[in-house]
Protein backbone atom coordinates (compact mmCIF):
# COMPACT_ATOMS: atom_id res chain seq x y z
CA UNK A 1 0.00 0.00 0.00
CA UNK A 2 1.35 3.61 -0.95
CA UNK A 3 2.09 5.75 2.14
CA UNK A 4 -0.12 8.91 2.51
CA UNK A 5 0.30 11.92 0.52
CA UNK A 6 1.33 14.93 2.37
CA UNK A 7 0.53 17.65 0.58
CA UNK A 8 2.74 21.11 0.36
CA UNK A 9 0.64 23.47 2.19
CA UNK A 10 1.35 27.32 2.90
CA UNK A 11 -0.84 29.11 4.66
CA UNK A 12 -0.66 33.07 4.00
CA UNK A 13 -1.98 35.04 6.83
CA UNK A 14 -2.47 38.82 5.29
CA UNK A 15 -4.16 38.58 1.68
CA UNK A 16 -3.38 42.24 0.77
CA UNK A 17 -0.44 43.68 -2.08
CA UNK A 18 2.41 40.97 -0.83
CA UNK A 19 0.42 38.19 0.36
CA UNK A 20 -1.81 37.71 -2.99
CA UNK A 21 1.42 38.55 -4.94
CA UNK A 22 3.12 36.23 -3.32
CA UNK A 23 0.25 33.56 -3.38
CA UNK A 24 0.14 34.25 -7.13
CA UNK A 25 4.05 33.86 -7.71
CA UNK A 26 3.87 30.34 -5.40
CA UNK A 27 0.88 29.17 -7.91
CA UNK A 28 3.04 29.92 -10.93
CA UNK A 29 6.47 28.37 -9.42
CA UNK A 30 4.58 24.63 -8.08
CA UNK A 31 6.47 24.48 -5.15
CA UNK A 32 3.12 24.57 -3.06
CA UNK A 33 0.60 21.75 -3.39
CA UNK A 34 -2.05 23.80 -1.26
CA UNK A 35 -1.93 27.35 -1.22
CA UNK A 36 -4.71 28.78 1.68
CA UNK A 37 -5.11 32.54 2.51
CA UNK A 38 -6.61 33.90 5.30
CA UNK A 39 -7.83 37.51 6.54
CA UNK A 40 -9.65 39.59 8.70
CA UNK A 41 -11.34 40.67 5.84
CA UNK A 42 -12.99 37.56 4.94
CA UNK A 43 -14.29 38.94 1.38
CA UNK A 44 -10.98 40.12 0.49
CA UNK A 45 -9.24 36.47 0.98
CA UNK A 46 -12.43 34.93 -0.80
CA UNK A 47 -11.78 37.64 -3.95
CA UNK A 48 -8.28 37.08 -4.35
CA UNK A 49 -8.60 33.24 -4.15
CA UNK A 50 -11.56 33.39 -6.75
CA UNK A 51 -9.02 35.06 -8.72
CA UNK A 52 -6.17 33.38 -8.17
CA UNK A 53 -7.87 30.04 -9.38
CA UNK A 54 -8.94 31.40 -12.76
CA UNK A 55 -5.41 30.65 -13.65
CA UNK A 56 -5.79 27.11 -12.89
CA UNK A 57 -5.43 25.35 -16.19
CA UNK A 58 -2.21 27.97 -16.37
CA UNK A 59 -0.19 26.86 -13.39
CA UNK A 60 1.20 23.56 -12.16
CA UNK A 61 -1.66 21.67 -10.42
CA UNK A 62 -2.58 23.60 -7.16
CA UNK A 63 -5.43 24.40 -4.89
CA UNK A 64 -6.78 27.16 -3.39
CA UNK A 65 -8.76 27.82 -0.65
CA UNK A 66 -9.90 30.68 1.91
CA UNK A 67 -8.83 29.05 5.27
CA UNK A 68 -9.38 29.44 9.12
CA UNK A 69 -6.78 28.82 12.18
CA UNK A 70 -7.61 24.79 11.93
CA UNK A 71 -5.43 25.53 9.22
CA UNK A 72 -2.32 26.20 10.87
CA UNK A 73 -2.65 22.48 11.85
CA UNK A 74 -0.68 20.70 8.97
CA UNK A 75 0.75 23.33 7.52
CA UNK A 76 4.72 23.19 6.11
CA UNK A 77 4.87 26.71 6.24
CA UNK A 78 2.66 29.96 7.74
CA UNK A 79 3.81 33.12 6.28
CA UNK A 80 2.37 36.27 7.70
CA UNK A 81 1.85 39.57 5.83
CA UNK A 82 -0.69 40.60 7.93
CA UNK A 83 -0.71 43.69 9.63
CA UNK A 84 -2.81 46.91 10.52
CA UNK A 85 -2.35 50.34 8.39
CA UNK A 86 -1.45 53.33 10.27
CA UNK A 87 -4.67 55.64 11.15
CA UNK A 88 -4.35 59.61 10.90
CA UNK A 89 -2.23 61.10 13.73
CA UNK A 90 -1.07 57.34 14.60
CA UNK A 91 2.53 57.32 15.64
CA UNK A 92 4.80 54.81 14.64
CA UNK A 93 5.35 53.51 17.90
CA UNK A 94 1.89 53.13 18.58
CA UNK A 95 1.11 51.34 15.06
CA UNK A 96 4.32 48.99 16.28
CA UNK A 97 2.39 48.11 19.50
CA UNK A 98 -0.86 47.58 17.32
CA UNK A 99 1.20 45.11 15.39
CA UNK A 100 3.04 43.75 18.34
CA UNK A 101 -0.27 42.91 19.68
CA UNK A 102 -1.95 41.46 16.20
CA UNK A 103 1.11 39.19 16.25
CA UNK A 104 0.96 37.44 19.51
CA UNK A 105 -2.58 36.61 19.30
CA UNK A 106 -1.85 35.28 15.65
CA UNK A 107 0.87 32.97 17.05
CA UNK A 108 -0.85 32.02 20.19
CA UNK A 109 -3.57 30.84 17.71
CA UNK A 110 -0.85 29.11 15.80
CA UNK A 111 0.50 27.57 18.75
CA UNK A 112 -3.40 26.17 19.84
CA UNK A 113 -3.30 24.52 16.52
CA UNK A 114 0.11 22.23 17.61
CA UNK A 115 1.84 23.57 14.39
CA UNK A 116 4.86 22.29 13.16
CA UNK A 117 5.10 24.69 10.56
CA UNK A 118 8.37 27.14 9.84
CA UNK A 119 6.56 30.87 10.77
CA UNK A 120 8.16 33.12 7.97
CA UNK A 121 7.33 36.62 9.03
CA UNK A 122 6.97 39.34 6.38
CA UNK A 123 4.71 42.27 8.55
CA UNK A 124 6.74 45.27 9.31
CA UNK A 125 9.14 45.86 11.14
CA UNK A 126 9.95 43.01 10.56
CA UNK A 127 12.65 42.15 12.72
CA UNK A 128 11.05 43.80 15.62
CA UNK A 129 7.82 41.49 14.84
CA UNK A 130 10.12 38.34 14.33
CA UNK A 131 11.67 38.91 17.90
CA UNK A 132 8.00 39.05 19.27
CA UNK A 133 6.74 36.01 17.18
CA UNK A 134 9.67 33.82 18.41
CA UNK A 135 9.33 34.99 22.22
CA UNK A 136 6.02 34.22 22.42
CA UNK A 137 5.73 30.85 21.36
CA UNK A 138 9.69 29.84 22.51
CA UNK A 139 9.95 27.52 19.78
CA UNK A 140 13.55 26.47 18.64
CA UNK A 141 14.61 29.39 17.09
CA UNK A 142 15.14 28.47 13.18
CA UNK A 143 11.66 27.92 13.09
CA UNK A 144 10.00 31.31 13.19
CA UNK A 145 11.82 33.50 10.96
CA UNK A 146 11.57 36.77 9.31
CA UNK A 147 12.30 37.82 5.39
CA UNK A 148 15.05 39.86 7.19
CA UNK A 149 17.39 41.69 3.98
CA UNK A 150 16.66 39.14 1.57
CA UNK A 151 14.95 41.53 -0.76
CA UNK A 152 17.46 44.23 0.23
CA UNK A 153 20.06 41.97 -0.83
CA UNK A 154 18.16 41.02 -4.31
CA UNK A 155 18.11 44.87 -5.01
CA UNK A 156 21.61 45.00 -4.02
CA UNK A 157 23.06 42.49 -6.68
CA UNK A 158 20.36 43.56 -9.33
CA UNK A 159 21.90 47.62 -8.71
CA UNK A 160 25.61 46.35 -8.74
CA UNK A 161 24.51 43.96 -11.90
CA UNK A 162 22.93 47.22 -13.79
CA UNK A 163 25.99 49.27 -12.25
CA UNK A 164 28.67 46.73 -13.69
CA UNK A 165 26.94 45.59 -16.57
CA UNK A 166 27.02 41.34 -15.86
CA UNK A 167 24.63 39.17 -15.23
CA UNK A 168 23.21 39.37 -11.94
CA UNK A 169 23.27 35.81 -10.99
CA UNK A 170 27.48 35.70 -10.93
CA UNK A 171 26.89 38.66 -8.41
CA UNK A 172 27.03 37.67 -4.62
CA UNK A 173 26.23 40.65 -2.42
CA UNK A 174 24.75 40.69 1.17
CA UNK A 175 23.27 43.24 3.16
CA UNK A 176 22.91 43.07 6.40
CA UNK A 177 21.14 44.26 9.52
CA UNK A 178 17.52 45.89 10.62
CA UNK A 179 15.42 45.48 7.27
CA UNK A 180 15.03 49.25 7.23
CA UNK A 181 17.31 52.52 7.96
CA UNK A 182 20.28 51.13 9.71
CA UNK A 183 20.92 47.92 7.16
CA UNK A 184 24.28 47.84 5.38
CA UNK A 185 26.06 46.17 2.69
CA UNK A 186 28.97 43.21 3.74
CA UNK A 187 31.21 44.63 1.41
CA UNK A 188 33.38 41.78 3.00
CA UNK A 189 31.10 39.35 1.91
CA UNK A 190 30.23 40.72 -1.88
CA UNK A 191 32.30 39.41 -4.92
CA UNK A 192 31.46 38.71 -8.73
CA UNK A 193 32.37 35.22 -10.00
CA UNK A 194 33.99 34.85 -6.66
CA UNK A 195 36.32 37.98 -7.46
CA UNK A 196 35.51 40.87 -4.94
CA UNK A 197 34.16 44.09 -5.62
CA UNK A 198 37.57 46.45 -5.09
CA UNK A 199 38.97 43.78 -7.65
CA UNK A 200 36.58 43.60 -10.01
CA UNK A 201 37.09 47.16 -10.62
CA UNK A 202 40.53 46.78 -11.51
CA UNK A 203 40.25 45.12 -13.85
CA UNK A 204 37.30 46.14 -15.50
CA UNK A 205 37.77 49.80 -15.13
CA UNK A 206 34.22 51.24 -16.44
CA UNK A 207 33.26 53.64 -14.23
CA UNK A 208 35.19 56.92 -13.21
CA UNK A 209 35.03 56.90 -9.36
CA UNK A 210 33.69 53.54 -8.15
CA UNK A 211 33.74 54.41 -4.07
CA UNK A 212 31.39 57.23 -4.92
CA UNK A 213 29.10 54.53 -7.02
CA UNK A 214 29.24 52.04 -3.90
CA UNK A 215 27.70 54.73 -1.80
CA UNK A 216 24.78 55.72 -3.91
CA UNK A 217 24.08 51.86 -4.63
CA UNK A 218 23.53 51.42 -0.96
CA UNK A 219 21.70 54.37 -0.77
CA UNK A 220 19.32 53.02 -3.78
CA UNK A 221 18.79 50.17 -2.11
CA UNK A 222 17.51 51.43 1.33
CA UNK A 223 15.52 54.15 -0.12
CA UNK A 224 14.07 51.37 -2.83
CA UNK A 225 10.94 50.46 -1.01
CA UNK A 226 10.05 54.84 0.08
CA UNK A 227 10.60 55.17 -3.95
CA UNK A 228 8.23 52.45 -4.89
CA UNK A 229 6.04 53.68 -1.95
CA UNK A 230 5.66 57.58 -3.38
CA UNK A 231 5.38 55.98 -6.62
CA UNK A 232 2.31 53.23 -6.14
CA UNK A 233 1.92 53.10 -2.42
CA UNK A 234 3.40 49.64 -1.87
CA UNK A 235 5.88 46.91 -2.82
CA UNK A 236 4.68 43.96 -3.94
CA UNK A 237 6.77 41.76 -6.38
CA UNK A 238 10.09 42.26 -6.07
CA UNK A 239 8.99 41.02 -2.08
CA UNK A 240 6.91 38.50 -3.53
CA UNK A 241 9.43 36.55 -5.36
CA UNK A 242 11.76 36.69 -1.96
CA UNK A 243 9.10 35.07 -0.15
CA UNK A 244 9.11 32.69 -2.87
CA UNK A 245 12.92 32.06 -2.61
CA UNK A 246 12.55 31.95 1.32
CA UNK A 247 9.64 29.44 1.19
CA UNK A 248 11.30 27.49 -2.20
CA UNK A 249 14.22 26.65 0.18
CA UNK A 250 12.18 25.40 2.88
CA UNK A 251 9.68 23.29 1.04
CA UNK A 252 12.70 21.51 -0.73
CA UNK A 253 15.12 21.59 1.65
CA UNK A 254 17.44 23.67 -0.47
CA UNK A 255 20.06 24.39 2.45
CA UNK A 256 20.52 28.03 0.46
CA UNK A 257 22.09 30.61 2.11
CA UNK A 258 19.40 33.60 2.03
CA UNK A 259 20.08 36.83 5.01
CA UNK A 260 16.94 36.05 7.00
CA UNK A 261 16.03 37.58 10.08
CA UNK A 262 16.56 34.80 12.89
CA UNK A 263 16.92 35.40 16.76
CA UNK A 264 20.93 35.89 18.20
CA UNK A 265 22.30 34.20 20.82
CA UNK A 266 25.88 34.71 20.95
CA UNK A 267 26.27 34.92 17.06
CA UNK A 268 28.46 38.36 16.37
CA UNK A 269 28.68 38.96 19.93
CA UNK A 270 25.32 40.09 19.63
CA UNK A 271 21.91 38.02 21.44
CA UNK A 272 18.13 38.77 22.08
CA UNK A 273 17.60 40.25 18.79
CA UNK A 274 16.41 38.93 15.34
CA UNK A 275 18.20 40.45 12.59
CA UNK A 276 18.96 39.63 8.95
CA UNK A 277 22.32 37.69 8.54
CA UNK A 278 23.23 35.21 6.27
CA UNK A 279 21.75 31.51 7.06
CA UNK A 280 21.70 28.32 5.71
CA UNK A 281 18.06 27.67 5.56
CA UNK A 282 16.70 24.40 4.71
CA UNK A 283 13.65 22.12 5.72
CA UNK A 284 13.80 23.12 9.61
CA UNK A 285 14.12 26.94 8.45
CA UNK A 286 16.88 28.82 9.77
CA UNK A 287 19.82 25.29 10.10
CA UNK A 288 22.70 27.03 10.15
CA UNK A 289 23.77 30.63 11.01
CA UNK A 290 27.11 31.35 9.21
CA UNK A 291 28.77 33.34 11.98
CA UNK A 292 31.26 34.85 10.28
CA UNK A 293 34.43 37.49 11.05
CA UNK A 294 33.33 40.75 9.79
CA UNK A 295 35.71 43.65 9.14
CA UNK A 296 35.64 46.18 12.22
CA UNK A 297 33.21 48.63 10.32
CA UNK A 298 30.47 46.55 9.14
CA UNK A 299 30.86 44.98 12.77
CA UNK A 300 30.10 48.33 13.58
CA UNK A 301 26.97 48.45 11.46
CA UNK A 302 25.88 45.49 12.66
CA UNK A 303 26.04 46.27 16.06
CA UNK A 304 24.12 49.69 15.07
CA UNK A 305 21.48 47.94 13.71
CA UNK A 306 20.79 45.83 16.89
CA UNK A 307 21.11 48.70 19.02
CA UNK A 308 18.52 50.28 16.47
CA UNK A 309 16.35 47.04 17.38
CA UNK A 310 16.41 46.82 21.05
CA UNK A 311 15.19 50.43 21.21
CA UNK A 312 12.08 49.32 19.12
CA UNK A 313 11.23 46.52 21.32
CA UNK A 314 11.86 48.16 24.62
CA UNK A 315 8.69 50.15 24.26
CA UNK A 316 7.01 47.09 23.63
CA UNK A 317 4.73 45.75 26.13
CA UNK A 318 5.95 42.07 26.48
CA UNK A 319 5.14 39.97 28.67
CA UNK A 320 8.04 37.44 30.38
N1 LIG B 1 9.60 42.28 4.90
C1 LIG B 1 9.57 42.84 3.70
O1 LIG B 1 10.54 42.77 2.93
C2 LIG B 1 8.32 43.57 3.31
C3 LIG B 1 8.17 44.10 2.02
C4 LIG B 1 6.98 44.72 1.68
C5 LIG B 1 5.95 44.86 2.63
N2 LIG B 1 6.15 44.35 3.88
C6 LIG B 1 5.12 44.43 4.93
O2 LIG B 1 4.14 43.44 4.67
C7 LIG B 1 2.92 43.82 5.32
C8 LIG B 1 1.77 43.70 4.34
O3 LIG B 1 1.87 44.66 3.33
P1 LIG B 1 0.68 44.86 2.28
O4 LIG B 1 1.11 45.91 1.32
O5 LIG B 1 0.21 43.55 1.79
O6 LIG B 1 -0.44 45.48 3.25
P2 LIG B 1 -2.02 45.40 3.03
O7 LIG B 1 -2.59 46.46 3.93
O8 LIG B 1 -2.34 45.44 1.58
O9 LIG B 1 -2.42 43.96 3.59
C9 LIG B 1 -2.39 43.64 4.95
C10 LIG B 1 -3.57 42.73 5.20
O10 LIG B 1 -3.50 42.23 6.54
C11 LIG B 1 -4.85 42.03 6.95
N3 LIG B 1 -4.88 41.85 8.41
C12 LIG B 1 -4.72 42.78 9.38
N4 LIG B 1 -4.82 42.20 10.59
C13 LIG B 1 -5.04 40.88 10.38
C14 LIG B 1 -5.22 39.74 11.23
N5 LIG B 1 -5.20 39.87 12.55
N6 LIG B 1 -5.43 38.55 10.66
C15 LIG B 1 -5.46 38.41 9.31
N7 LIG B 1 -5.29 39.44 8.46
C16 LIG B 1 -5.08 40.66 8.99
C17 LIG B 1 -5.56 43.27 6.46
O11 LIG B 1 -6.97 43.05 6.41
C18 LIG B 1 -4.94 43.44 5.08
O12 LIG B 1 -5.69 42.83 4.05
C19 LIG B 1 3.15 45.26 5.83
O13 LIG B 1 3.50 45.22 7.20
C20 LIG B 1 4.33 45.73 5.00
O14 LIG B 1 5.06 46.77 5.63
C21 LIG B 1 7.29 43.70 4.23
Amino acid sequence: MSEKWIPRKVVIVGAGAVGATFAYALALSGVADEIVLLDLDRNLAQGQILDLAHGLPFYPNVQFKVGDASDYANAHIIVITAGARQRPGETRLALLQRNAQIIERLMDEIAAQGSQAVVLMVSNPVDVLTYVAQRRVNWPRGRVIGSGTVLDSSRFRYLLSQHCGVDVHNIHAYILGEHGDSEFAAWSMTHLAGIHFDEYCQVCQGCEDWEAAKQEIVAEVRNSAYHIIDYKGATNFGVGQALLRITSAIIRNEKSVLTVSTLLEGEYGLRDVCLGIPAVVGQGGVELILDAVLPPDEQAALEHSAAVLREAIQHLPLAD
